[in-house]
């Protein structure tokens, strides 16, 4: 019994060291913050800016950021602060959308990883299912390299998604793999199925299914330019 007893606490303590180290090791090996002088200066070169917010629905104490970001040619800039990591994605985009209900339709995709959708994706239509049932909706999946798509690509949560809210289309598009895209971890599993390395993203039927979606939405308009809402991106001069 107390063999057991020395077992379990042993293991206890060496997977919460595991993960103590999992989380904190990037931390600790993260490089010097910029100077103030250097995020003034890429501010200064900014093409674009943008703020984060703390007070946002999905904050939490361990997901948030608050401060002005600078988007330049070369470099993407924070002044502020964010939640302690480890890790970190950015997404650019015209807007942060917290409320579908601003929207008249919703176009949403991912890329394919491992036959699924991006987590992401599939949280997007978990938290907006009730916006998303009552507006247009267009979902789309660009995976497949190296022959077209059939019906067997299509991510199953793209498909549960689509019956789900009543999607008024679903598609996958080919993708893209290049060697520069790849981490580490990822060229290993490309080279185990023996992905090719190519772009095989149609250009002229997502152009042609764009322009479908915009004719659905607005017969009259196809050729005028949308502008993305401007409230959260800032173009700079
Ligand atoms: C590690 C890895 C796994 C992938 N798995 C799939 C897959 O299962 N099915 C598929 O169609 N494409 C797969 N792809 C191809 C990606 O979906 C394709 O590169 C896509 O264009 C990526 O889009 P993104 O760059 O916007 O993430 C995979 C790519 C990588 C790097």
């Amino acid at each position: 019994m107390k063999a057991l007893l020395l077992l379990v606490s042993h293991a206890t303590v060496l997977a919460i060291g595991v993960a103590l180290g999992i989380y904190l090791l990037p931390i600790l090996i993260a490089p010097p913050a910029p100077s103030t002088a250097q995020l003034a200066a890429q501010a200064g070169a900014a093409q674009f800016t943008g703020q984060f917010k703390r007070d946002l629905k999905d904050s939490d104490m361990l997901h948030w950021g608050e401060g002005t970001v600078s988007i330049g040619r070369q470099t993407i800039a924070l002044a502020g602060k964010l939640a302690p990591g480890p890790d970190y994605k950015l997404y650019l985009a015209p807007a942060f959308v917290e409320d579908v209900g601003r929207y008249d339709a919703v176009v949403l995709g991912s890329g394919v990883y491992a036959g699924h959708w991006l987590k992401p994706a599939k949280e997007f239509v978990d938290r907006h299912e009730a916006a998303l049932r009552e507006r247009p909706v267009f979902l789309f999946a660009s995976g497949p390299v190296g022959a077209a798509p059939k019906e067997a690509d299509e991510p199953p949560e793209m498909r549960a998604a689509a019956s789900l809210i009543g999607a008024n289309d679903h598609r996958v598009f080919g993708g893209r793999i290049t060697g520069s895209q790849l981490g580490p971890f990822e060229k290993v599993i490309v080279r185990i199925v023996k992905a090719p390395l190519a772009d095989d993203r149609p250009w002229d039927d997502i152009a042609d299914w764009a322009k479908e979606i915009a004719r659905y939405l607005d017969p009259e308009s196809v050729s005028r330019r949308v502008a993305p809402p401007a409230e959260s991106l800032v173009e700079v001069g």
